[in-house]
């Protein structure tokens, strides 16, 4: 597919309806420009990573080695001992991921570029624009060929670019997951991934996309994936946000799991609309008061 426009500009080539008919319900593919953009020049990166993610950065960004199974434990993964430096240095010597949380935070073309493409699926989704987006954020992958990343699952609906070499991207419909494995996650009201077993999932339901320069994937909310990268390094972007419809469903799920606890078969979201309004105050309210009960246990016990 052609792309047309300033080469500064970053673009979505989306399929006519791909948005407004399967946002956040089934995974789509589309074509992109941003390979072509200077800034994710594997120089650009590395020198974007020295300058900006130095000492007192280190929360924004990851380093991990790769996983051996697509269901191995994210915390069974190897850690890799090197500095984020030495770590881009030895890409083709090591297997790394490096995950640069944030880059908009960092350079302000990658706070464009994020706006620029969110406006873009604004711009097809009129159940997007009479929503609220919450927690818009970006994130670039650059990755040792050869590498895996485990199964899990996001709690965002993400749009994710592949820069440079190739990825097979293995992902599954939300509706895969059941709503307890779901309300177990939310309680938390977390933003971090949530792992899953890959074993219990229909083989029938896996989109596998096989991803190269140019092209990406829209990732819905709640689907669960693993990804390789086949024989080269790789270089990926996303960016992905949390709709306020989104984390009301969130905040009911999490209300179910206390239900489910007590022993109740709660309905899941969608079907009661009265009492889901209820279920969402009610976590909206609790979750915060959560957090500061386990902060004010770590301090009592002299781990904060
Ligand atoms: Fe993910």
């Amino acid at each position: 597919m052609a792309l047309t426009g300033s080469l500064d500009i970053g673009r979505l080539e989306l399929r006519p309806n791909s948005v407004e008919r399967s946002f956040n319900r089934e995974p789509f593919g589309f074509d992109h420009n941003l390979s072509q953009l200077d800034m994710f020049e594997l120089g650009s990166l590395a020198s974007l990573a020295d300058k900006q993610y130095g000492p007192g950065h280190e929360s924004d960004f990851f380093l991990a080695s790769s996983a051996t199974a697509p269901d191995e434990r994210f915390r069974a993964v190897k850690s890799v001992n090197l500095s984020l430096t030495d770590a881009f240095c030895s890409l083709n010597k090591h297997s790394i991921r490096i995950l640069l949380k944030r880059p908009e935070d960092h350079d302000p073309r990658f706070r464009k570029l994020r706006d620029d493409l969110m406006e873009q699926i604004l711009d097809r989704s009129p159940e997007l624009r009479n929503d609220r987006i919450l927690r818009l954020e970006s994130a670039i992958f650059i990755t040792s060929a050869a590498t895996l990343t485990p199964f899990h699952f996001d709690p965002s609906a993400v749009f994710f670019c592949q820069i440079m070499g190739k990825k097979t991207y293995h992902l599954y419909s939300p509706t895969t997951l059941t709503e307890p494995e779901l309300e177990q996650f939310y309680f938390r009201g977390m933003v971090d991934i949530a792992q899953v077993e890959l074993t219990k999932r229909d083989p029938k339901e896996e989109h596998v996309f096989q991803l190269s320069a140019g092209t990406g994937l829209h990732q819905p909310q709640n689907a669960p994936h693993w990804v390789e990268t086949q024989g080269d390094i790789s270089v990926s972007y996303s960016f992905f946000f949390e709709t306020l419809t989104a984390r009301k469903t969130n905040r009911i799920r999490g209300f179910n799991h206390y239900l489910r606890m007590a022993g109740a078969q709660p309905q899941p979201p969608g079907l009661q609309p009265g009492i889901d309004a209820l279920k969402a105050e009610a976590m909206n309210v609790w979750i915060p008061c959560r957090k500061t009960l386990s902060y004010v246990r770590s301090a009592t016990m002299g781990r904060s």
